[in-house]
């Protein structure tokens, strides 16, 4: 077969944002994962979500009774409107202990990475005692104590307490997952002593070191990537189960003692930790376009929100923009500066709801939050998630998960879409198919993904925005499979499927190459880009097939000579995927690509994604 690359006939920009990433709340993708609390049910649930004491066990000495429970009767404050109570049953001889531990998202994680740990929380106590409490950090069954730290003293008020716990270093260099976060008060102690806690919390470093922040190897995984737009929160996360449940951004933003959180569509309860301002700041790290989902009237279970009753919404959804953009004089910027972020984000991309073709009301419900938009905010880019004609169409959404061959076979699918019309975001998609509890992403799934993906950098005219869903699994907890990077408490692989995002991401062109071939179109994929800034020609070339398939000549049409370059792969067996164990079993292999002419010979391994960049 041949393989010619037209570099005389350039054609048009690639979107200078084609590859992002999509985030949303589900398999613990940011309560237990991307979000660094270590501590669950940190906000015990409040009342309206039936107060639990998920996470939570009473610690106590051999011989010492004692209980834990909610209180209702003594809440933190009207929002977080219980607290956990230590009940003291019986005197605690000195050299005892009572209190309480938590056993986190599946496991508090000592690594040698996490040098030190912030632990805060509210307390107060009743029946005479005043302190100390210990905190530390400690094996399950009690016998390793990694990091210990004293409280001096607490009142009959609620107050925050904060310290830092600093692991002894020899304890943390084989990861574990085996342990508690443990409060306790030391003997001698009464019996009618009550200790009272809320918003129990142990963060270890974050990315960036922002406070509330992110987990360190999750977060810097993405930003390897180089992901040019950040789309958040959803997804169904944004429109919730019911439209109480909805993600509700005003309930996400300000101090964590002030969030009710809510219960997600995925089966469980979010803090909201990671909220409105985390989730901007983090794309302000990644030095990524923020595209903004917003909650416009529609909830999964069907109910959808008349056009007569929509004020609230409409006012929410603007309220939230100049939160984003408002400048300090703004009653909504003034908050985002409160909140310590003065200086404005930039946002261009706003998506009304998602995947609302669901509904039947779309139409109504666009044209409200088009005109209403727009009206305030003229710069703003809309996006759509349903084809309707009650407004223009800006860009519209597009979401794929289909079955093996349905990519390979649809690579083509925007190349007749109409130039004039919507520009595309393909907002969430992934091969899903023959996925059990056991299977990732496998070899075979990515490179279907890949076909599909020099189809979109071929329409880059007109594609202009793409991401793979769902982004994070949580290896405890998995709602949706596959998911392009999985994780436990302590350690975390990319599957295939994420090295293809990765490696079409960080190696891009800005200027879109033709390529014409005559291998098999159904096996062969091929797409090429010129990058300006360092003078490369870059030849994505996708194998979805179990043979290698020979490509006796490529042909650099328009170049005479080359200084040679990198020659990229990643490839596996067909059902080969990465896992903990071996967690970068495929995964890409760089070498020097030493051809200096304009035709060479290039054999794609079966199931491979290969990426060469040429040195002009
Ligand atoms: O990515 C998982 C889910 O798939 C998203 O929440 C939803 O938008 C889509 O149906």
């Amino acid at each position: 077969s041949v393989l010619n690359v037209n570099y005389n006939q350039p054609g048009h920009d690639v979107s200078p944002i084609l590859w992002g990433i999509f985030f949303e709340e589900i398999n613990h993708a940011g309560d237990g994962g991307l979000y660094a609390e270590l501590i669950k049910n940190r906000a015990l649930s409040p009342k309206r979500h039936g107060s639990n004491l998920d996470g939570y066990a009473v610690v106590k000495s051999e011989g010492v009774d004692g209980r834990i429970y909610v209180s209702r009767e003594n809440p933190l404050n009207s929002v977080l409107d219980t607290s956990l109570r230590v009940n003291v049953d019986s005197n605690v001889a000195a050299g005892q202990r009572i209190g309480v531990s938590n056993n986190g998202y599946w496991g508090i994680p000592t690594r040698p990475d996490y040098t030190s740990y912030k632990a805060s929380f509210y307390a107060k106590a009743v029946g005479g005692f005043t302190g100390p409490l210990t905190v530390q950090i400690e094996s399950t069954n009690g016998s390793v104590v990694y990091a210990t730290a004293q409280v001096p003293s607490i009142t009959e008020e609620f107050q925050k307490y904060e310290v830092t716990l600093t692991p002894t270093p020899a304890l943390i260099q084989t990861p574990s997952l085996d342990n508690v976060f443990t409060i306790t008060a030391n003997g001698p102690l009464t019996t009618n002593v009550s200790i009272f806690f809320n918003v129990i919390s142990l963060f270890p470093p974050t990315f960036k070191n922002r406070p509330n922040g992110l987990r360190t190897d999750l977060a810097q995984k993405l930003a390897d990537a180089k992901p040019s737009f950040f789309r958040f929160p959803g997804g169904n996360f944004l429109e919730g189960a019911t439209i109480e449940e909805r993600f509700a951004w005003e309930d996400t933003i300000g101090d964590i003692a002030q969030r009710p959180g809510h219960m997600g569509p995925w089966g469980y309860y979010s803090t909201d930790g990671l909220g409105l301002l985390e989730y901007l700041e983090f794309a302000e790290d990644l030095n990524a376009e923020i595209v903004l989902g917003v909650f416009t009237g529609y909830a999964l279970n069907g109910e959808s929100v008349p056009p007569e009753e929509m004020g609230p919404y409409i006012d929410s959804v603007l309220n939230e923009i100049e939160y984003i953009i408002g400048n300090t004089s703004t009653t909504w910027g003034a908050r985002r500066a409160a909140d310590g972020h003065p200086e404005p984000f930039n946002l261009t991309y706003v998506e009304i709801g998602n995947e609302d073709w669901i509904s039947n009301d779309y139409h109504l419900r666009y044209a409200i939050f088009y005109d209403s938009i727009l009206a305030r905010y003229p710069q703003m880019e809309i996006i759509a998630t349903q084809v309707v004609d009650s407004r223009p169409i800006p860009v519209i959404d597009d979401h794929f998960y289909p079955g093996f061959g349905w990519f390979p076979d649809n690579h083509r699918y925007y190349d007749n879409a109409p130039r004039n019309g919507s520009k595309i975001f393909v907002g969430e998609y992934a091969t899903r198919d023959n996925i059990s509890p056991e299977e990732y992403a496998n070899t075979a799934a990515a490179m279907d993904d890949a076909a599909f993906m020099t189809g979109i950098e071929r329409n880059s005219d007109i594609v202009i925005m793409a991401c793979y869903a769902p982004l994070f699994g949580h290896l405890n907890n998995l709602a949706w499979q596959p998911d392009g990077i999985y994780f436990n408490g302590v350690q975390s692989f990319a599957t295939p499927a994420w090295w293809v995002q990765h490696l079409f991401s960080v190696i891009r062109g800005d200027t879109y190459i033709p390529t014409t071939s005559d291998a098999d179109e159904q096996k062969f994929f091929h797409v090429a880009s010129r990058n300006s800034d360092t003078n490369t020609l870059i030849l994505k070339m996708v194998n979805t097939d179990q043979n290698d398939i020979q490509i006796e000549t490529v042909t650099l049409e328009g170049v005479t000579s080359t200084r040679g370059g990198t020659l990229t792969v990643l490839t596996g067996g067909r059902w080969d995927q990465n896992e903990l164990a071996e967690p970068l079993r495929v995964s890409p292999k760089s070498q020097a690509f030493n051809v200096t002419s304009n035709s060479f010979s290039y054999t794609a391994p079966a199931f491979s994604l290969s990426i060469l960049e040429i040195q002009l």
